[in-house]
């Protein structure tokens, strides 16, 4: 028999498969407490949490003292027989027959009422918590639903570099980093290469971490975010808008029907989530501008949506919306409208109840003297961009893409109050450790 073979998982006891029966359970000491006859340890491990009980007497005297002088995440398994108890947590606990301390635990440093920051100096020991398990969790159901849907439609997964010489958002938010004898950046984004790979692909997608040394200290910033991309020939704005509406409720109803517990457990109203569904209302820039102006904002054409903008204009809405035709200062790549060039062919995804965009896509430029006005509209050095703007000399197509911030989008799914939360290890202007 395997090892792990032996031991039944916290889930399936308290879904009641066990009850009545002899079972193994590994995992770490959440809680302990007891007399001198008899101990009470609550143990969880990633599937969840359950009690067990031990009596001196019914297991040899050395295991009950070794259970005595185990503290707080001491790692052990226990065999017991499982009971239904509705006193216990969970309404089930193990009765023990044999518990092993596989490790006794120093004084775990992380007591209640810890602040912020220092739950962020221990983070490596914080994601033992069980509100980062559960948000790790949603994560990995989000991040499997992010690919199973694009897989399903055809799309192709691909990689670009993390070294690049050229920005893709902007100068501003560049890593340099020391590249031998030259410097060179980290990337901001996946699309410039994606544009290059549908020639061979035609839908593709990736998820990856993208890089932005934005100072911005806000709830939804961080310097190392992962970034799920989708590029495709032959589809334009509208197009990816649509598959953007359908990619989410995908998403949300998966998340939903296989993360229920961990929702609930951060206290995620999930009835919110359930009534989303598209279409997406879209609103141009110009309205939305207005929108902010009324709620005493003093923004003039071409001003960026900071987070307290969008915040001001999300609280509002229960559902996801676009905001659409940005001025021509949103991105070099965007590709103007045919029918008014003032405006982009482009759109951002914002999220409800305060949190702001999620995404950020649209129309690409496709045509090689456009491309070109624009570089040199937005003061880029074409030589940078040489082998983007070949792209656009050999059968060149319409195509469009977008960039979904996932922990971003992950803050928003489990309605969490920082981004940092959403991340194991996050990176900020103020944090690289642990
Ligand atoms: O809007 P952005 O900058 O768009 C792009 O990078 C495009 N090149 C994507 C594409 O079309 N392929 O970034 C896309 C999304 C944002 O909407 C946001 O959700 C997330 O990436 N994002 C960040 N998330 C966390 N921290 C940051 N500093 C982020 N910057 C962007
Ligand atoms: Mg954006």
């Amino acid at each position: 028999m395997r090892m792990e073979d032996e031991f039944v998982s916290i889930e399936d006891i308290m879904a009641g498969k066990y009850t009545g029966e002899s079972v193994k359970v590994r995992g770490w000491i959440y809680r302990t407490r007891g007399t001198k006859k008899l101990r009470f340890i609550v143990l969880r491990n990633s599937t969840g949490i359950i009690q067990v009980t031990i009596i001196k007497g019914e297991l040899p005297d050395e295991e009950f003292e070794a259970a005595e002088r185990a503290l707080v995440e001491s790692s052990l398994w226990v065999e017991g027989v499982v009971r239904e108890d509705k006193r216990a947590p969970g309404g089930y606990e193990i009765q023990a027959r044999k518990v092993n301390i596989i490790h006794f635990a120093e004084i775990f440093p992380i007591t209640k009422d810890k602040s912020d920051e220092f739950l962020m100096d221990v983070r490596h020991l914080w994601l033992r918590s069980r509100q980062m398990t559960s948000t790790l969790k949603i994560r990995s159901t989000v991040f499997k639903l992010f690919r199973e849907f694009f897989l399903e439609r055809g799309f192709y997964e691909t990689h670009s570099p993390t070294f690049v010489t050229g920005a893709c958002e902007g100068g501003s938010t560049l890593f340099p980093v020391k590249y031998f004898d030259r410097e060179v950046y980290l990337t901001q984004s996946w699309q410039l290469y994606a544009e290059a790979m549908i020639y061979s692909l035609e839908k593709i997608f990736t998820v990856a971490p993208s890089f932005r040394a934005e100072k911005s200290r806000t709830r939804r910033h961080l310097t190392e975010f992962w970034h799920g991309e989708v590029e495709a020939a032959w589809m334009g704005n509208e197009d990816m808008m649509k598959l953007e509406e359908e990619m989410m409720e995908y998403i949300l109803e998966g998340v939903i029907k296989e993360r229920r517990a961990d929702l609930e457990y951060l206290g995620r109203d999930i009835s919110f989530l359930k009534e989303i569904s598209p279409p997406f209302e879209r609103l141009p820039y110009r309205k939305v501008l207005e929108m902010l102006n009324e709620k005493g904002f003093n923004l003039e054409w071409g001003d960026d949506f900071g987070y307290d903008e969008e915040k001001a204009l999300t609280e509002e809405f229960s559902q996801p919306f676009f905001i659409t035709h940005f001025p021509r200062s949103k991105g070099f790549y965007h590709r103007p409208d045919p029918e008014n060039p003032e405006v982009l062919l482009c759109h951002d995804m914002l999220a409800p109840e305060g949190y702001g965009e999620i995404i950020g896509g649209g129309e690409r430029i496709w045509e090689k003297e456009v491309l070109l006005e624009r570089i040199k509209e937005f003061g880029l050095d074409p030589e940078n961009y040489s082998w983007y703007v070949d792209l656009r000399r050999y059968g060149s197509v319409p195509h469009s893409g977008f960039g979904l911030g996932l922990d971003r989008f992950i803050t928003w799914i489990a309605d969490i109050k920082h981004i940092k939360y959403a991340i194991p290890f996050p990176r900020t202007p103020r944090r690289v450790t642990p």
